[in-house]
């Protein structure tokens, strides 16, 4: 039997409470299904920061680089408002993606038929979305140095981070995007900032080259990063595959997200680069809502982000595309009953809790799973 190694990273908020719903999946497919997964656990964010005064310690760092499959939850509440900046709860995630050089992000935002009244975008304008940022995760602003404040020493403070792209970074993340392109609607929109970035310069050009040499059987288009925004919630349906920067990414794909009615829903996935002897990649699989310390331990958290989290993960991590295919049917055909937590529910529809919904959602992907 293989063995599947997976790393659990509940961290805070209502992490543990979704990552619980997970692991019921797990224990499941374990003995139903004799799937071999092996799971460990680790802390991260505030959780570790309580523990070891660190945001994620060097033996579950350890145990991080050595998964197949890393499961993260969510980071930080205002309990951590005063840790030092290198300490709070989010330098572990970043930590994460750094050390394990997780440079591509997907953010796919689909939009469940059952849910298209729940955005706050018009019905016509949502339904039947189907689009994916890939986001670059390793690099720009959030990594790049000088990063300080210093102090100029006539009562004024100065704050500076660095934005900067090596041409190799937007090419491997090009090519993540337009491979991705070809396996949906074969279009890809790259956005950057141009015409005021020097980084935006170099962005558009190695992805028009990166075009150029490889994907010219893929559509490309380019749109500033700002207008990008605006054509997302005015017609999202345009796009298919949008590559963008770490910074960018971030933001878009949060507005993304809530084009589908809820930030609850939407899974997320990130990879490095196929070790060079196995083919496989290492990566870590994140819900993209954050911790929502307002609703934790309250048992009113959506735990799908976190289960479509976990879809993706046998999708990708271990090629169980049949487990996988089950799991995101499961989770629309809950959903096309009424089932809602409090996120989603409309006026008039009584929420259900987090463990009734990862209940319900495993009933229905037994009765798949056969
Ligand atoms: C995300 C989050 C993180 C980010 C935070 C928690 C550091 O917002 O994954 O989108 O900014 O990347
Ligand atoms: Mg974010």
């Amino acid at each position: 039997m293989a063995t599947r190694k997976l790393l659990l990273l509940h961290g805070d908020g209502i992490g543990p409470e979704t990552m619980a719903e997970v692991e019921k999946f797990i224990a499941y497919m374990n003995e139903a299904h004799a799937t071999g997964f092996e799971t460990e656990e680790g802390l991260v964010g505030g959780a570790a920061y309580d523990a070891h005064g660190k945001s994620i310690s060097e033996a579950d760092m350890a145990k991080a680089m050595a998964a197949d499959a890393v499961l993260f939850g969510a980071v930080g509440g205002p309990k951590w408002d005063g840790v030092p900046y290198e300490v709070r709860p989010e330098a572990g995630l970043l930590r994460l993606r750094k050390d394990m050089e997780l440079f591509a992000n997907l953010r796919p935002a689909i939009c469940y038929p059952a849910l298209a009244s729940a955005s706050s975008l018009r019905q016509d304008v949502v339904e039947g979305l189907d689009i994916l940022i890939v986001r670059e995760l390793t690099g720009g602003v959030y990594f790049g140095e000088p990063k300080e404040i210093i102090d100029l020493g006539n009562g004024q403070k100065r704050a500076i981070d660095t934005q900067v792209y090596d041409s190799y970074e937007i090419e491997r993340i090009a090519g993540v995007a337009f491979e991705l392109a070809r396996t949906r609607s074969n279009r890809v929109t790259s956005m950057e900032k141009r015409n005021v970035m020097k980084s935006g310069v170099l962005w558009n050009e190695v992805v028009t080259q990166t075009h150029q040499d490889r994907y010219q059987d893929v559509e490309l288009d380019h749109m500033l990063a700002d207008a990008g925004g605006m054509q997302l919630v005015r017609w999202p349906k345009q796009f298919d595959v949008i590559v963008t920067d770490n910074l960018f990414g971030d933001m878009l794909s949060d507005v993304a997200a809530m084009l589908t009615g809820s930030l609850g829903m939407l899974p997320s996935a990130s990879f490095g680069a196929p070790d060079e002897k196995t083919g496989s990649r290492k990566a870590l699989y994140e819900p993209v809502h954050g911790s929502a310390p307002d609703i934790a331990g309250q048992g009113k958290a959506n735990p799908i982000a976190m289960l479509a989290s976990f879809a993706m993960c046998l999708r990708y991590s271990f090629q169980m595309v049949e487990a996988a295919d089950h799991l995101e049917k499961a989770i629309a055909n809950v959903l096309d009953r009424g089932v809602r937590t409090a996120d989603i529910a409309p006026d008039g529809v009584a929420p259900v809790s987090t463990v009734e919904m990862g209940d319900t959602v495993l009933a229905e992907f037994r009765a798949l799973m056969g």
